[in-house]
């Protein structure tokens, strides 16, 4: 599978896309830019992260590796709804920009455990690193 490691690369740059994305469409938004309607703006980030999804279907596919199966993956495809419903309450649903910035750290907290949970294959994240031997 020589394709599985630049594959993997892939998925981490689309993972650093995405989160910049959501993160400047987040601030646009904050600041009352106008660049936060803008259709670029609402169409790039669905298919960054259409491309992304697709890459980490493709890499757990490759390594037999399934959600619902397997913990991690099982704790990464819910951390990943839950990124999805804390941007989308951050950016547009939340009532004010108080609300708004509580969904933004929240989303930001999810991603920072899925990149745990990748890292060390492991639902319980980066806290693994803290138990020691
Ligand atoms: C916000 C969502 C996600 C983030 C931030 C994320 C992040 C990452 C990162 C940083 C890695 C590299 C880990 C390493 O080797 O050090 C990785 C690997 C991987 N991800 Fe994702 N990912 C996300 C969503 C998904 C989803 C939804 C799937 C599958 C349904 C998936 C499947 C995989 C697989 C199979 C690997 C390869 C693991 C390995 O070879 O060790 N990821 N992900």
């Amino acid at each position: 599978m020589s394709w599985y490691l630049p594959l993997k690369y892939l998925h981490i740059a689309l993972a650093l896309l995405s989160l910049s994305s959501f993160m400047l469409r987040w601030f646009w938004m904050a600041r009352g830019s106008a660049w936060f309607n803008h259709a670029l703006t609402r169409r790039l980030p669905h298919m960054i992260d259409t491309a992304f999804l697709l890459s980490g279907i493709i890499l757990a596919v490759a390594i037999s590796q399934y959600p619902f199966v397997h913990d991690w993956l099982t704790a990464k495809v819910l951390g990943l709804v839950l990124y999805i419903l804390f941007g989308t309450l951050a950016l547009k649903r939340a009532p004010n920009l108080i609300w708004k910035t509580f969904f933004f750290v929240l989303a930001l907290a999810t991603f920072a455990y899925i990149v745990g949970v990748a890292r060390s294959w492991n639902p319980q994240s980066w806290l693994i690193y803290l138990a020691g031997d």
